[in-house]
């Protein structure tokens, strides 16, 4: 090779390693000595479309410094969250959080999952302690798995009990957030929430785990038995909640299926499975979440709806035949 040619590989192997460190982490850059990372604004209170970050999105703040979204996308997700000065950060969804990237990013995880239905006092009073005492410490960022449904839930009741904004205000974080208007749980526990007072908040616990204990693989199955069950009556009731058992949402049902089987495929029980087994797993998810998007739209079709429900029906066989029976 002639010198010239030498050197103009030389630039472009340069150019792209640049670009490639670049692309991959702005810590990794070799040029500036000290990793002075831009800041990123939180989105605020006022605005009235949700936001999309690298690894962040739906972001919609319910106060100043408290903001509802999407869990993190992998470590861009985390760099984005760093960089907007979160130091706490809340889940309420069921998967396991990502503790160690968020550690690494000097932030801390508090683990306390809801259900697609809402949440109970108890687990109410446990999330507006937990934020109330991270707010002090820096700007709070809280997520379940998409960041439309249950953490906007969870933020707007959080508000509310806060005195942040009224009840009503909540609900219309909610509405910017994208949360479906057939979450009715949730919905009502942004609407009914009213102030909590400061000493009663005291009285509470203030320590709460990073890691809530997931559920295992058989109580996981029996429980997507149980939720296949109530999607069976709601079908029967061309898929409205059924006459004698009308605290059935279900979207809401459709929503936990999604979320089980999303949960389950994290468990050592699943991962020392052959890759098909995964990929099955993978399979009941889609039709689970297709399942829940459809019945979460406003014109649904009952012949779609079940042709749906037969795939998530026809995915349980598939997998039990080769791995159960
Ligand atoms: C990808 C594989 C897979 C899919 C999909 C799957 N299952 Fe299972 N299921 C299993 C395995 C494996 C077991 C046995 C677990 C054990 O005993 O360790 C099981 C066990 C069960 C059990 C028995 C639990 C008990 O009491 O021991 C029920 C009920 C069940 N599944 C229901 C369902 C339903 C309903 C669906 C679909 C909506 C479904 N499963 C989808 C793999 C799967």
């Amino acid at each position: 090779m002639t010198t010239w040619r030498k050197s103009i590989w030389l630039t472009v192997l340069a150019a792209g390693v640049l670009t490639a460190s670049c692309q991959s982490s702005p810590r990794d850059s070799t040029t500036a000595a000290p990793p002075v990372a831009p800041p990123i604004p939180l989105p605020a209170p006022s605005e009235t479309k949700p936001r999309d970050y690298p690894g962040i999105h739906n972001a919609v703040a319910y106060h100043e410094n408290f903001v509802s979204g999407s869990a993190p996308d992998g470590d861009t997700g985390f760099d984005t969250l760093q960089h907007m000065g979160v130091k706490t950060i809340i889940s309420v969804d069921g998967a396991v959080p990502e503790v160690d990237k968020a550690k690494a990013r000097g932030m801390r995880y508090i683990h306390l999952p809801i259900g697609y239905n809402g949440f109970d006092e108890q687990r109410k009073l446990e999330l507006v302690r937990a934020t109330s005492d991270a707010m002090t410490q820096g700007p709070v960022y809280i997520h379940c798995h998409h960041g439309k449904h249950r953490s906007a839930g969870a933020a707007a009741c959080i508000a509310a009990s806060l005195g942040w904004e009224t009840a009503p205000e909540a609900v219309e974080r909610m509405k910017v957030s994208g949360t479906a208007p057939n979450y009715t749980g949730l919905y009502a526990a942004a609407s009914s929430a009213t102030m909590i007072d400061a000493t009663a908040l005291e009285r509470l616990p203030a320590h709460f785990p990073e890691v809530s204990k997931p559920t295992g693989f058989v109580q996981g199955m029996i429980e997507i038995d149980e939720v296949t069950e109530h999607l069976k009556a709601i079908e029967k009731s061309g898929w409205q909640p059924p006459p004698d058992h009308p605290d059935l949402v279900p979207v809401a049902e459709a929503g936990r299926l999604a979320d089980l089987f999303r949960q389950l495929r994290a468990l050592d029980a699943a991962k020392r499975r052959p890759p098909d087994f995964d990929a099955m797993m993978q399979e009941s998810n889609r039709h689970a979440q297709a399942l829940e998007d459809m019945l979460a739209s406003a014109d649904r079709d009952n012949a779609k709806l079940s042709a749906t429900f037969k795939l998530v029906a026809a995915s349980c066989k598939d997998c039990h035949a080769g791995y159960r029976d």
